[in-house]
């Protein structure tokens, strides 16, 4: 059996992370994601990574092994992983949100104080955060996120 997951992982960027480093991020996951049946929601802020990963359990494995030995960033913390009967973010093979003045009152919502903390959310909270931030991309129409 391999059943649809859910996972959600935070991380911070390598102390040599360059601007450059996040669109290859991104190239690759849109490259690679689709053929793996992958979908998802990548955060970047404040230097750190949250992101969404949806997909087979077994695929979602793999590629967070791989995710794991990418020096492009360290301090993985897996925040929520569980099987699923749909998707949230199921539009994306991976969208991409920033924090930006539209959604920064979402950004301040889960956090302790103004520094977006991702490493520190619960399960329930990256959830909820992730489904956010997603909605209100597609109620914006957010360039960045629907060209996943
Ligand atoms: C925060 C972060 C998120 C990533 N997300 C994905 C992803 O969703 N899909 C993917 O294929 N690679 C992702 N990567 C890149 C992988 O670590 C790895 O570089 C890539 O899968 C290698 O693919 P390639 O052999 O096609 O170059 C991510 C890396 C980081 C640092």
């Amino acid at each position: 059996m391999d059943p649809l997951i859910r996972m959600i992982y935070a991380s911070r960027i390598a102390p040599n992370f360059g601007p450059a480093d996040v669109h290859d991020i991104l190239n690759t996951s849109r490259r690679n994601n689709p053929a793996l049946g992958l979908t998802g929601l990548l955060v970047f802020a404040d230097g750190y990574f949250l992101q969404a990963l949806e997909g087979a359990r077994s695929r979602i494995n793999a590629l967070y092994t791989r995710i794991l030995r990418d020096p492009r960033h360290t301090d993985s913390v897996i925040l929520h992983y569980h099987d699923i009967d749909r998707r949230l973010f199921g539009e994306w093979s991976m969208g991409y949100v920033l924090s930006t003045d539209k959604n920064r009152a979402l950004f301040l919502a889960y956090s302790l104080e103004a520094r977006f903390s991702p490493l520190e959310l619960s399960a329930a909270a990256a959830e909820s955060m992730l489904g956010e931030l997603a909605e209100h991309a597609r109620q914006i129409g957010a360039a960045s996120a629907t060209a996943g």
